[in-house]
């Protein structure tokens, strides 16, 4: 029954408190290995490291009563599988979308555990062609599910080949070229693709279409944020205060990932500069320490927006020109750097571009670029809205 790309929900291997923990070698090899490649492989924004999984790994929750937060989401996911097992049918093919480290990956490990059953994991620049996915849908057994992460990266025509996968549960082979090629239908168990994405936008129509359910990740509140750190301070066997822990959580922009790292990172510091508590002075210098201002905002966030500032006078600028300037890959800017921005009214998108906001000018203690554009530039005046008046 156990085949080699099949991760059994029940593998040792998930639990964080396995000794696994200890090499920390095991989980970036188990990825490639049985995943059938790297999973950031042909994407152009920044991989996520190999110790970066292994920390995901180690704080992630592994039942859905242990999410904290996305209340509405936790919610309807827990009425699909109580539906789910209740028919013993599979469960519909779920889409998860969201900026990262929300807790996409995370959740499509939840489902699989909470139905107890196996799961499959690769991503979309691993699927080169039709002939990288077909292992894995012709090993999926009955309800399991197969987990796809940057679906949005699969070519169209892996695209095309998982459509009636999807549909009908089969597959169109075709064997031979010219006039002796012929098509071989092949049927598949019933199973369930769970896809995640940073740009559901990204996504095709008719790839989104066959995705019955469809849930989308918001940044987390602070509260939320706050308690992911309390929790996870527990699970490191960390004390910490809980005006440090709220503090951490002001400075995580909303993401779970960001607070699991400054957690690590204030616990080192706790360590080594104090009696390994994190209070909230320990918090607030091993922060500074990072470069995070008040806001969350790092030294890429900062460089971003002064790059349009002084760059491109304030904006608009495309992306791509911002992401030349910056020699940072356009992705990155776009899923890590912007969306956040966007939500906290840095940066405001046109669709001539980027501009930013009143409110990073008065954060980076700025003047305003916006009142002598350059001549000759493509900039007109009286484009922009008279940025220079005092809030
Ligand atoms: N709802 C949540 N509750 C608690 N921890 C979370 C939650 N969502 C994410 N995390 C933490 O953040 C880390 C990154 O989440 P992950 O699922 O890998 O994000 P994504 O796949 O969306 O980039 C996880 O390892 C986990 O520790
Ligand atoms: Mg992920």
């Amino acid at each position: 029954m156990a085949r080699k790309t099949t991760i059994r929900s029940d593998d040792p291997e998930d639990d964080p408190d396995s000794e696994r923990g200890s090499s920390g070698k095991d989980l970036p090899d188990f990825t490639s290995k049985r995943s059938g490649g790297n999973r950031t492989a042909g994407g152009a924004s920044e991989p996520i490291s190999a110790e970066q999984q292994r920390y995901d790994e180690e704080l992630r929750p592994s039942r859905l009563e242990d999410v904290v937060g996305q209340r509405e989401v936790v919610e309807r996911l827990r009425i699909l599988l109580e539906a789910t097992k209740k028919r013993k049918e599979p469960l519909g093919h779920l889409l998860l979308s969201g900026p990262p480290g929300l807790g996409k990956t995370t959740l499509a490990h939840v489902v699989p555990r909470e139905l107890g059953t196996e799961i499959q994991i690769t991503a979309g620049p691993s699927l080169s062609a039709p002939k990288d996915l077909l292992p894995y849908l012709t090993n999926a057994s009955y309800g399991s599910v197969l987990f796809i992460d940057e679906i949005h990266r699969m070519p169209p025509t892996v695209e095309e080949f998982i459509y009636p996968a999807m549909e009908d549960f089969r597959v169109d082979i075709t064997l031979g070229d010219g006039l002796n090629a012929r098509t071989i239908n092949m049927q598949l168990q019933p199973f369930t693709l769970i896809g995640a994405t940073t740009r559901s936008g990204m996504l095709t129509a008719p790839l989104r279409d066959r995705f019955v359910n469809r849930e989308h990740l918001d940044f987390y509140s602070l509260s939320d944020l706050s308690s992911i750190i309390s929790r996870n301070a527990r699970k490191l066997r960390t004390e910490i205060a809980a005006e440090a822990a709220h503090e951490i959580a002001l400075r995580s922009r909303g993401t779970p990932r960001k607070a699991n790292n400054w957690l690590r990172w204030t616990r080192d510091y706790a360590d080594a500069r104090a009696d390994g508590r994190i209070t909230l002075e320990v918090a607030k210098a091993a922060l500074r320490m990072k470069g995070v201002d008040d806001a969350g905002l790092e030294e890429q966030d900062r460089k971003y927006l002064d790059t349009i500032i002084s760059v491109f006078s304030g904006g608009p600028a495309g992306v791509q020109a911002i992401a030349h300037t910056m020699n940072t890959p356009a992705d990155t800017l776009e899923d890590e750097v912007e969306p956040f921005l966007l939500r906290e009214g840095f940066v405001q998108r046109s669709p001539r571009g980027r501009m930013v906001t009143l409110k990073a000018l008065n954060h980076l203690g700025r003047p305003s670029p916006f009142r002598d554009p350059p001549k000759g530039g493509n900039i007109q005046p009286g484009l922009f809205p008279d940025l220079s008046e005092p809030v």
